[in-house]
Parts: C-alpha cells; sequence; structure tokens
C-alpha cells in the first residue's frame, strides 16, 4: 500500500498500542531510512544518526526509563533519532564528494565558518535535522501501512547511556513504527489557522 503525501498526513496519528508480534521486514525499515535520508541537512552535513533497537532485551531497559510507554517494547521497530553535534567538522569534505574541487572547498570553508565556536548553533542542527527526518519517517510509515508514534517521554541521559551514545551525539527523539493495535483516540484539536500562520509580521 502506499497513500500519496496528504493522505499520509491526514491519516498519521500517533499510536499508543502497537501490536507486539507484528514484525516488520528488514527491506520496508531499508526503504523508510533510505529514503528519510533524502531529506535536507544544512551544508548537507547528514549530522543525523538513527538507532534501530532490535535487542528485546535492550527494549525493556529502555522502557524501564520512558515513563513504562508500551510503544517502546511493542513496536515494530524502535528508532531512535540522534544527532551528531560534531559532524560538521568530521572530514566535511565528505558532504560534498561529488561537487567540483572549487565548489567544495568553498563549501567546506563555509561550514567552518558557520558552526565553528558556535555551540548552541551546533545543537540546533541537530534538532532541524532530526525533526525533518522524524516527519518523513512518519509518513513513508505510514504510506507503507504502519502506524509511529513520535516520542520525548524518556530520560535521555539514562537512554543514552542504555545506547552507548557517544559524547558529541545528542538524543533528538524515538519514532516508535509498527502495526497499530487500536484506533486512535479522537484527535485533541486543531488550534485556529489565524493563531498559527502569521503574515510578514507578528502583531505589536
Ligand atoms: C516531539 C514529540 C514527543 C512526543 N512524545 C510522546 C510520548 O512520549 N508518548 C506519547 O504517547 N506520545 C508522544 N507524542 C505524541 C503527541 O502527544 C501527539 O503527536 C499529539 O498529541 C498530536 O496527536 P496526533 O499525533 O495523534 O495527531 C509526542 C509527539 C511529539 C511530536
Amino acid at each position: 500500500m502506499t497513500l500519496d503525501v496528504a493522505s499520509a498526513i491526514l491519516k498519521r496519528r500517533a499510536t499508543k498500542q502497537f501490536d507486539a508480534r507484528h514484525p516488520m521486514s528488514a527491506q520496508d525499515l531499508e526503504t523508510i531510512l533510505g529514503l528519510a535520508r533524502r531529506m535536507p541537512t544544512a551544508f548537507n552535513i547528514q549530522n543525523w544518526r538513527f538507532v534501530a533497537v532490535t535487542d528485546p532485551d535492550l527494549r525493556r531497559e529502555i522502557r524501564k526509563v520512558a515513563w513504562d510507554q508500551p510503544q517502546v517494547t511493542d513496536a515494530s521497530v524502535l528508532l531512535i533519532l540522534c544527532a551528531d553535534i560534531k559532524a560538521w567538522e568530521k572530514s566535511p569534505e565528505r558532504y560534498w564528494a561529488n561537487a567540483a574541487p572549487a565548489t567544495r572547498d568553498i563549501m567546506v570553508g563555509a561550514i567552518d565558518q558557520y558552526y565553528r565556536g558556535r555551540e548552541q548553533v551546533q545543537r540546533d542542527e541537530g534538532m532541524r535535522s532530526c525533526g525533518m527526518a522524524a516527519g518523513a519517517i512518519m509518513l513513508l510509515a505510514e504510506s507503507m501501512g504502519y502506524g509511529t508514534c513520535p516520542m520525548d517521554g524518556f530520560d535521555f541521559d539514562a537512554v543514552g547511556k542504555l545506547i552507548r551514545l557517544p559524547e558529541d551525539h545528542e538524543i533528538v527523539m524515538f519514532v516508535a513504527i509498527g502495526k497499530p493495535a487500536e484506533a486512535p483516540y479522537p484527535t485533541g484539536g486543531i488550534l485556529p489557522s489565524s493563531e498559527i500562520i502569521v503574515t510578514d509580521r507578528f502583531g505589536e
């Protein structure tokens, strides 16, 4: 099954209960992650790292530090979206491997100038990249007949220890993917567009 983008957006809801017996094929996961990686990152630094947690024991350990939320163990796949905060300085010429040498040199210089010494910007960039990846992952999964749950209800430090998160990485969020076991609750409510969409400037 595939859905067009608008249908996938409208159909997606946060799945609270997954069918714990439903496996996801390695190929489906590869499709989702392969396509999500085509989302943009600033300067093409591809600073996202996707941890697919498959070990049931590890899932149980993570659930203990995630408010005992059942999605952690019952989803077919638990993805932990992480950001490599220092990706910008790790052989940045790799991010422009296909560019002409002169262009590559310009981009490598620009990357250094943009991120060096700007710790907050480095971290924020990881949040932006993983946020975009998370959106793509959820819509792709939806279009393939899965449900998803974006999650940040967990102890970030404890999960970091469990997955041996490197010092210069940050966990951004989880996306649990699987087969929904029940219909979603009614949607919480959508704010009026007048509150969300601003033309030109915010009011005084
Ligand atoms: C960053 C983020 C973190 C979230 N964390 C959790 C979570 O830990 N547990 C949970 O059940 N839902 C979580 N949600 C789901 C939201 O509550 C849900 O997306 C929101 O209420 C809108 O409902 P809908 O996704 O069904 O449209 C999270 C959503 C986002 C975007």
